[in-house]
This record gives structure tokens, C-alpha cells and sequence, in this order.
């Protein structure tokens, strides 16, 4: 008698057709007659339908294979069947099935159930196939976002989660003790990686960030994950070249790896194929604000740009869209100001279409030590504790831009989630913070 393959996970079978295998995972649903059971098996990797026959199993594996219930541990050993016709070309005949774990009440069933139940249930909840799906998606944008900066020589800086001041504004900082002085949690990790830059040249840095936004939205969460690249000697132009490289970089990378999971997703990829091949339509602030106007939205120049507003320029372009050179008054204290109209920021942001809004925002930044000492203090932030950011333009100044991506943004215009909650295993969100 042949003994089964135990090494084999369901995202491999199709390449052992014929073979008898051995898988072990948890039974996502199934149906049974009095003669022929079939069960839909996960592993982790990927479902596979598996079929039981009473005829071909025996009485204890037959059982078991009628009494199983949803998310159940089981054990099956199989044919592996190559056909057409099923789900990803492959089915198993069981020649054994056992149950490992019988699981009774299995809270998360196939009817429809409301989001605030499945938040509750995150843990549980990540099971399911389109949760599966977006999470590996993400996963493969992390390693394409690592490859990308890798490929062209950039270093990793791990920016600190733990600062002593705001990037970003002070309206959003979580503020935490440390040994009696106030520490907030990272906004960003861009003012630790200016100065890397004048170490490395190209660097940038991808973790977690912070913000206490109270926005109830389906673009916030309080904890996402941004990455940032910084460069010496990059300029405006560059800046916005690089940025569009960038996504398209990911959108292809989504496109070529992920195929099986955007078809979970019912994902349109003819629209994506679009995204990462055609260039962004580009567009200023200015212009924006008049086409905003002309659309009947009152809206006025120095205003920041809502939710629906981003909705509509996106739609009008029906592509990526990137918006440069804002109002200064507007924007963080670090923009570098537009040497035609220094009432301008030579700032970038991208908005993504189909209502994602923006999900990269970026700048040239000031270099000049009394220009930025003076920004400092109008926005009035704490002097001392940027020392050692101004540091920077004491000591081999240079012109230096970088830009800011959020993960989540991202991975849910690549899925066309709704909300960027499904886009993160544990979601933290305004007042919500369990599981
Ligand atoms: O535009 P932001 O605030 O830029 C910065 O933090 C710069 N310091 C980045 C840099 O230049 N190095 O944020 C950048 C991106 C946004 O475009 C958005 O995609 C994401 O971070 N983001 C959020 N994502 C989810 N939830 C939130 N609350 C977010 N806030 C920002």
C-alpha cells in the first residue's frame, strides 16, 4: 500500500495529480446524501472540495464525515483528482476522513451576518474567504513595497514607534508616560528619516503609525501602517516621478501574484491593468479647487479637500490622480515653499479612484535652517525638541523630498473593499479596540 504525502498543502495539489495525500484543516461547509459526502476543507493555504463515498471509506470514516460540523478540525487522506470542473482544477477522494476537534456553534454562519457582529468576532472572522483574500493581498504588498526600495538600493531605517514630538500636527497625538515625561506615539516616521538620508542617500522606513483621529470613516483607523521613502538631492519633479513608479510598481505586483485572490474578491482587473500601465492624471490644488466650483461644490481656495470632494476628482479622471503644489498655510510646517509662488507648498498628494481618496501624500522639504526655524515657531511647535531636526540644515544642508503611503488605503482600492478595516487583521478603530 502506498503511504500518503503529509507535506503537501492544497495550494500545491494540482501538482500531484494521482498522488495520496494526507492534508489536515477545518471544514468550511459541505453538504451529504446517504451515500456520498462533500466537504470543502481549508488548510491555511487554500479549500479544496473533498469527496467521501461511503462505498470507498470506512464506517467510522463515513461518520465522521456526516456528523462534521462548520470550522471543525479534521484529518483527511486522499486521491488527488485533477479535473476541469471543480474549484481550482482539483478535488480529493477521501480514502480517510477523521475529526479532530468537533466544533459546536461555530458563531460566524453563512448567512448574511451585520459588520458590527463580525468586529466582535474579527479573530474568528478572518477565517472567511474574502478576509483571507484582502490579507494576502496585503501580505504581498508588504514584500513588494520591501522589494521595490530594495531593488533600487534604498536602506531601511526602522523609525521609533515612541517620539517626544508631532510630525503631523499636534490634534492627533496618543499620548503615553514616559518615566514621568510625556511621549506620543510615531504620526510618522518622515523627521527621523531626513536625517538618515544624509547617512544613506535613499532610505525609507515601513511601520506602524498612530493617529487619534476622531473620524468615524471608512478611510481612518488609528493604527496603520505607512511606508516612507526619503531621498538626498531629490527634488519636486523627481519627487512625483518616483511616487507614480511606486504604485504602479504595486498595482502590477497585486495583478501578476494575486490573481486567485481579486477573483475571490470579484476585483475588475482590466481596471487595474489600466491603473498600473497608463500615466496619473496630474492636476494642481488650484485647479482642483475651480473644477470642485464648477461642480456646484462650495468649496474655496485655502479649504482642504473632503472626502467627497477626493470622490469627485477621482471619478472625473477615472485613474490615479496627483495633486500638487497646496496652499502652505494648509500644510505640515516642513514643505519646501513653490520658488514661483512661495504662497504654494511643493507638496503631493495621490488620489486613488472609485472613491478610495488619498492615499500617498508627500513634499520637497525645506532646507534652509532660518526658513524652517521660522515655521517652526509659527505653527507654534516646541523649539527645543526640534533641535536636532534642525540639525539637518546646520550641517550639509541639501534639497531632500519623500512621501508617505498608508498600507490600508492601498490594499482596499486593490480589493475594492468598502471600508479599510477589512484590510488589517486586528482593526483599531475610533473607541474600538477589541479583539
Ligand atoms: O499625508 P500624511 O499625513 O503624510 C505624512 O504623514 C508625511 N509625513 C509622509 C511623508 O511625507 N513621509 O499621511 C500619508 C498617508 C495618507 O496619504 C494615507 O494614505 C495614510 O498615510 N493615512 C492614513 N491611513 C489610514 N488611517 C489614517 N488615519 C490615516 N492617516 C493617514
Amino acid at each position: 500500500m502506498t503511504t500518503a504525502k503529509t507535506d503537501i498543502t492544497i495550494r500545491h495539489l494540482a501538482e500531484h495529480g494521482g498522488e495520496l495525500v494526507t492534508l489536515r484543516g477545518w471544514l468550511e461547509g459541505g453538504r451529504s446524501s446517504g451515500k456520498i459526502a462533500f466537504l470543502k476543507v481549508r488548510d491555511g493555504s487554500g479549500v479544496v472540495q473533498v469527496i467521501v463515498s461511503r462505498k470507498e471509506v470506512s464506517e467510522d470514516a463515513w461518520e465522521a464525515a456526516k456528523g462534521v460540523t462548520q470550522e471543525s478540525t479534521v484529518e483527511v487522506t486522499g486521491t488527488v483528482n485533477l479535473d476541469e470542473r471543480a474549484p481550482g482544477g482539483v478535488e480529493l477522494h477521501a480514502t480517510e476522513f477523521s475529526v479532530l476537534f468537533l466544533t459546536e456553534d461555530y458563531p460566524i454562519t453563512p448567512k448574511e451576518h451585520g459588520v458590527a457582529f463580525l468586529m466582535e468576532h474579527r479573530h474568528l472572522w478572518l477565517r472567511s474567504s474574502r478576509q483571507r483574500a484582502a490579507l494576502r493581498v496585503r501580505s504581498e504588498v508588504c514584500q513588494a513595497i520591501r522589494d521595490f526600495y530594495y531593488e533600487r538600493d534604498f536602506t531601511l531605517i526602522d523609525s521609533p514607534i515612541l517620539t517626544p514630538a508631532a510630525c503631523e500636527g499636534t490634534s492627533t497625538l496618543f499620548e503615553t508616560d514616559y518615566f514621568g515625561d510625556p511621549a506620543f506615539l510615531s504620526q510618522s516616521g518622515q523627521l527621523y528619516l531626513e536625517p538618515a538620508a544624509a547617512a544613506l542617500g535613499k532610505v525609507y522606513c515601513f511601520g506602524p503609525t498612530f493617529r487619534a483621529e476622531k473620524s468615524k470613516t471608512r478611510r481612518h483607523l488609528m493604527e496603520f501602517w505607512m511606508v516612507e521613502p526619503e531621498v538626498a538631492f531629490l527634488e519636486f519633479p523627481g519627487l512625483c516621478e518616483l511616487a507614480e513608479e511606486f504604485v504602479q510598481y504595486l498595482v502590477g505586483r497585486v495583478l501578476e501574484r494575486c490573481a486567485t485572490e481579486l477573483e475571490t474578491l470579484e476585483r475588475d482587473t482590466a481596471v487595474l491593468e489600466r491603473y498600473a500601465s497608463e500615466p496619473f492624471a496630474r492636476t494642481t490644488y488650484t485647479e482642483t479647487i475651480d473644477f470642485l466650483q464648477a461642480q456646484g461644490q462650495e468649496i474655496a481656495w485655502g479649504d482642504d479637500f473632503g472626502a467627497e470632494h477626493e470622490t469627485l476628482v477621482g471619478e472625473h479622471f477615472g485613474k490615479p490622480v496627483m495633486i500638487t503644489h497646496f496652499p502652505s498655510a494648509m500644510k505640515a510646517f516642513y514643505m519646501q515653499p513653490d520658488a514661483d509662488d512661495p504662497k504654494l507648498a511643493l507638496g503631493l498628494d495621490i488620489i486613488a479612484p472609485e472613491g478610495y481618496g488619498e492615499i500617498v501624500g508627500g513634499s520637497q522639504r525645506i532646507h534652509d535652517h532660518d526658513l524652517l526655524l521660522r515655521r517652526i515657531q509659527e505653527h507654534e511647535l516646541p523649539q527645543e525638541a526640534f533641535q536636532w531636526y534642525l540639525d539637518v540644515r546646520r550641517y550639509g544642508s541639501y534639497p531632500h523630498s519623500g512621501f508617505g503611503m498608508g498600507l490600508e488605503r492601498f490594499v482596499a482600492w486593490m480589493c475594492k473593499m468598502s471600508h479599510v478595516r477589512e484590510t488589517i487583521p486586528y482593526p483599531r478603530m475610533l473607541n474600538k479596540i477589541y479583539p
